[in-house]
């Protein structure tokens, strides 16, 4: 039987903020067997779409990417939050379901028509991943797909994706 991955988020009342039951993967990243399993569903899910490149927002998104494209023997680039780049970048701002910030990513990361698959830990309001996507298309690239492990369903977050294929693997 394949594993419930459910068994190992674990949820945390009122962090960071009064009101917020913070969705935590670290005892699923803790788990090697559950983390090989949420990987290699992505895995699948990017050899579907022919995936040449990934591209994840800092910091959970490389956590999820990475063991990705080292599978797909593809390459990751990182969407780093404002001043960790250098070379020349590109940036898009978002709001979070808690405050402001800016990505950026190199404009080397990305060739024009490649196929890429933009991955985070989790869907929340959907700002961080249309921030990275918005970077991705103004280099040329074409995002075949998003992958998370976990979509928070109350905050909407498909909505402002739906011009995208979207895989989560847990929803809450
Ligand atoms: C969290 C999470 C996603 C994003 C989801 O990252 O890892 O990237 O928020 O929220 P959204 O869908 O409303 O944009 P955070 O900004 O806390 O950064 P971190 O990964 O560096 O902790
Ligand atoms: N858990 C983890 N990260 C998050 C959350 C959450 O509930 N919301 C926004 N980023």
């Amino acid at each position: 039987m394949a594993l419930d991955l459910k068994q190992y988020i674990a949820s945390i009342p009122d962090y960071p903020e009064k009101g917020i039951v913070f969705r935590d993967i670290s005892p699923l990243m803790a788990d090697g067997a559950a983390y090989t399993e949420a990987t290699n569903q992505i895995v699948s899910y990017a050899r579907e779409r022919n995936v040449e490149m990934i591209v994840g927002p800092e910091a959970r998104g490389f956590i999820v990417g990475c063991p990705v494209a080292y599978e797909l023997g593809v390459g990751f680039a990182p969407a780093r939050k404002k001043g960790k780049l250098p070379n020349e970048t590109i940036s898009a701002s978002y709001s979070l379901e808690y405050g402001t910030a800016e990505l950026q990513l190199q404009r080397a990361a990305i060739k024009p028509g490649q196929r890429v698959l933009v991955t985070d830990d989790l869907l929340a309001t959907g700002g961080t991943i249309s921030a990275t996507i918005e970077m991705v298309e103004a280099l040329g690239g074409i995002v075949v797909g998003t992958a998370f492990i976990i979509e928070l369903t109350d905050l909407k977050g498909r909505d402002k994706l739906k011009d995208y294929d979207i895989l989560s693997l847990l929803k809450y």
